[in-house]
């Protein structure tokens, strides 16, 4: 029978028995899934383990921190902080398309672990051999690795790994869909906080500015991306959601009136969608009352923006993200 008690019980011998004395980098992206595989690693072999935890400065407002002081005391694990925000800026420079975006994140993230890799390996002890990725089964049928199933976005964590990869991967949420991760998580007793945080892309804010990014774009997005949050936290609708991309349309401007003047500002599109698994969405029926909270307070207090339309498709035909 299926309880996440058993499943954690499993994954901690079968974790054991495949890492041995050697010792694990984990892939901590922030969002609950790399959060409760780091974690069941953690219980399952303890101080082999090294988070990394790559600041590539496309998570939303106030989520690095929380990884960083939250999540390291809920579980002790050995936190390794890498700011590499310039780094992928620079590789992101002009570029617009989504799957472009993916490739150069993947690539680079494999690239800072490795260079943390090294310095891990420069202080005493069993070599590292194993790094940990959260990929859940949906990622996993969709990437393509499940029978029959259409490539239809390269997740870099599953696809677009370079050929060189010097690890092998442990990947314990494989066969779980996101619900049952949740469960793991509270069983391994990480803060509700964390464990019932909506699922985030690992190219983060990068492919919800739909363009080119920019320190200046993330900041607009970021400002009203915490405005939706904040809103949404305080209606209550945290858990009835599964998930609330705000999008910026960071090419397109369109003409307004505030004030005594004329504005000539970016969209920000809201995709509030419910789930079971992501494989399959519905557009979220949200009160007209948090929606026009959210429209006026984005509208006021994020500058370069006029407008905030809500995108009303399901998936499929739409996916989830807008990129
Ligand atoms: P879509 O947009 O395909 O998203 O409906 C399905 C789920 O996957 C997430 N997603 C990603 N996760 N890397 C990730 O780790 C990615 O490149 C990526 N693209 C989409 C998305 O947020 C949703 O939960």
């Amino acid at each position: 029978t299926w309880t996440s008690a058993n499943i954690v019980e499993e994954q901690v011998e079968l974790i054991r028995q495949q890492v041995g004395d050697a010792r694990v980098i984990s892939a901590l992206s922030g969002g609950v899934d790399s959060a409760v595989s780091t974690a069941l690693v953690q219980k399952a072999i303890g101080d082999q383990l090294t988070a990394v935890f790559v600041d590539h400065g496309l998570l939303r407002q106030g989520e690095a921190e929380q990884v960083r002081q939250d999540y390291v005391a809920a579980t002790g694990v050995d936190l390794k902080v890498v700011d590499a925000k310039d780094q992928f800026l620079g590789f992101l420079e002009g570029v617009t398309d989504p799957e472009e975006k993916r490739k150069i994140i993947g690539r680079e993230f494999i690239r800072t672990f490795e260079a943390a890799e090294r310095e891990v390996l420069a202080t005493p002890g069993a070599p590292v051999k194993f790094l940990v990725q959260g990929t859940l089964y949906p990622d996993v049928v969709e990437s393509g690795g499940g029978e029959g199933a259409a490539n239809i976005k390269s997740h870099h964590n599953v696809g677009g790994l370079p050929e060189d990869l010097e690890f092998s991967l442990i990947e314990p949420l494989r066969t779980l869909f996101k619900d049952e991760v949740r469960q793991v998580g509270r069983q391994l007793g990480i803060p509700e906080a964390i464990v019932s945080r909506h699922p985030f892309p690992g190219p983060g804010l990068a492919i919800r500015i739909v363009g080119a990014v920019s320190e200046e774009r993330l900041e607009i997005l970021r400002r009203a991306d915490a405005i939706v949050r904040e809103e949404t936290t305080a209606a209550g609708l945290d858990t009835e959601i599964w998930q609330f991309p705000v999008v910026l349309l960071a090419d397109v401007r369109s003409v307004g009136v505030q004030g005594d003047g004329r504005t000539y500002g970016h969209p920000i599109v809201l995709r509030p969608v419910s789930s079971e698994d992501a494989m399959t969405a519905d557009w979220s029926r949200l009160p007209y009352e948090l929606l026009e909270r959210i429209s006026t307070r984005i509208t006021n207090e994020v500058d370069e923006v006029n407008r905030v339309v809500l995108d009303v498709t399901s998936k499929p035909p739409g996916t989830i993200e807008w990129e």
